[in-house]
């Protein structure tokens, strides 16, 4: 098995057609029996599951094709269905669910908050969205005059990083007397979100093409060939380059990650030309990946970006998302009217992210996010399951590379065994369990997934 923590050069990568956020595989729900619940596929009663799925499908638009589950609560690590099947979670709300499921200190806090105030506008302001605005710049150790913009998903944090972009690049572009339109780069293999701006800086053509036209002077560059990157800031006839937007390990398409050097240099390139360098850690960021923000690691030398974003994680499963432009030259292109949403900086989800982000911190989770990945990593690799090419991933983000594309039969295979996990390609698992998963639950996962048998059905 290849153990090295590297993936590009592969081409299974351009090969990706299936499954990320929002893009699941269709089952049937005749698919779903699974042999306990009471249920079988030659017409006893249906389970509570199968009954809810068929109205399921009779009210909701297809673009998540029929779920695997209706589930019914969770509790840390697990989760169950309607007809009390159990689940150990290993993909935690797709790395949503930081602190697992039903956190008393989480629940607490939310409860204490809607009893409070559960929403002002931004006519006004609440204690919670400005002590988690301070908590995220001290966090992301973002320099004096940083400042938050926080909505309510991955992709509008994007978006309102990529407005901040637009303005920037009309104020590069009237500082060097050009009338040629500036340019963002985006990277081969990106997600960004699906929301108009957000999506013409995602990369895979069959979810982005249909909607094209999208916004303009979006330039993909082939992700980790640095004289790719050279060749787009250099291009002669062109607009300036005002920003390179990039995700430090490419989630949806299959925990890809960048080369330390190659963020280095995309950095110092960005300085050469005077580009901001936006960092999406939608999701790497708070804690998944071993540091708070995966620009953090070590082997990068202190690389700070000019803008991050972030969502999932952060407020362990309310829907939050934001975004840090660091340094008040930048943070001074948003005035009022500039850009907003009724529900941004909701004391809600202010308060639902400052008891995750507490629990983080209180219960040493980015710590245990380093030693958990390690743990998961080695064992997966000695398990020499004959299906796996390649384990790799950074904390509690990883990925199974298949040798064959049968990574929706697995998904399958192991929900049947009691292990929800996701496909991110026809050939990869992801594996992005709550922070809090423990030695125990790390075993039980891999004692699963080592008994995937080897002639899985392909996709
Ligand atoms: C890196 C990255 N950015 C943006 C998004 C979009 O986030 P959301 O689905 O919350 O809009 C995702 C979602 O998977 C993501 O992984």
């Amino acid at each position: 098995m290849d153990n090295e923590y590297s993936g590009y050069g592969r081409d299974d990568v351009n090969d990706i057609n299936n499954m990320n956020d929002g893009d699941q595989q269709v089952h049937s729900a005749a698919g779903n029996d699974r042999g306990h619940g009471g249920a079988t596929a030659s017409g006893d009663a249906l389970p509570e599951d199968h009954r809810l799925l068929d109205e399921y499908n009779d009210v909701h638009m297809h673009v998540f094709g029929t779920p695997l589950r209706v589930l019914d609560h969770g509790q840390g690590v697990h989760v169950w269905d309607v007809d009390g099947n159990k689940y150990l979670d290993f993909l935690a709300g797709i790395a949503v669910n930081s602190i697992g499921y039903a956190h008393p200190k989480w629940i607490e806090a939310v409860a204490a908050q809607a009893a409070q105030v559960a929403h002002v506008s931004n006519y006004f302001a609440t204690r919670p969205q400005i002590h988690l605005a301070q908590k995220l710049i001290a966090l992301a150790g973002a320099p004096e005059g940083s400042h938050v913009y926080f909505g309510n998903s991955g992709a509008e944090a994007n978006e309102a990083a990529l407005k901040m972009a637009k303005l920037y690049g009309a104020q590069r572009c009237a500082e060097l007397g050009t009338d040629k339109p500036y340019r963002i780069i985006a990277l081969t293999h990106g997600f960004h979100g699906r929301t108009m701006g957000a999506l013409s800086a995602t990369w895979k053509p069959a979810i982005r093409e249909p909607f094209e036209p999208l916004v303009p002077n979006i330039e993909f560059v082939e992700a980790n060939d640095i004289e790719a990157m050279k060749a787009a800031f250099d291009a002669t006839g062109k607009g300036p380059i005002t920003a390179v937007i990039m995700e430090l390990i490419q989630g949806e398409a299959g925990v890809l990650p960048l080369d330390a050097q190659y963020i280095r240099d995309v950095r110092a390139l960005c300085d050469e030309h005077r580009a901001l360098m936006i960092v999406d850690e939608v999701q790497t960021g708070i804690g998944r990946t071993g540091s708070w923000f995966a620009f953090q690691r070590e082997d990068l030398g202190g690389v700070t970006p000019n803008i991050v974003t972030f969502a999932k994680g952060v407020a362990g499963g309310f829907p939050m998302g934001g975004m840090i432009s660091f340094g008040e030259g930048l943070s001074s292109l948003f005035s009022p009217g500039t850009h907003g949403s009724t529900f941004a900086g909701n004391p809600l989800a202010a308060a639902a992210a400052l008891a995750t982000i507490g629990v983080i911190e209180d219960e040493g989770l980015v710590q245990r996010a380093e030693v958990r990945g390690e743990q998961l990593r080695t064992d997966l690799r000695a398990t020499d399951n004959p299906l796996f090419a390649q384990v790799r991933g950074r904390g509690l983000l990883n990925a199974i590379v298949l040798k064959r594309p049968c990574a929706h039969a697995a998904v399958d295979w192991a929900l049947e065994h009691g292990l929800i996990i996701n496909a991110c390609a026809p050939d990869v698992i992801r594996l992005a369990p709550p922070l809090i998963v423990s030695e125990q639950d790390v075993n039980e996962a891999v004692a699963i997934l080592a008994m995937l048998p080897e002639d899985l059905p392909e996709d």
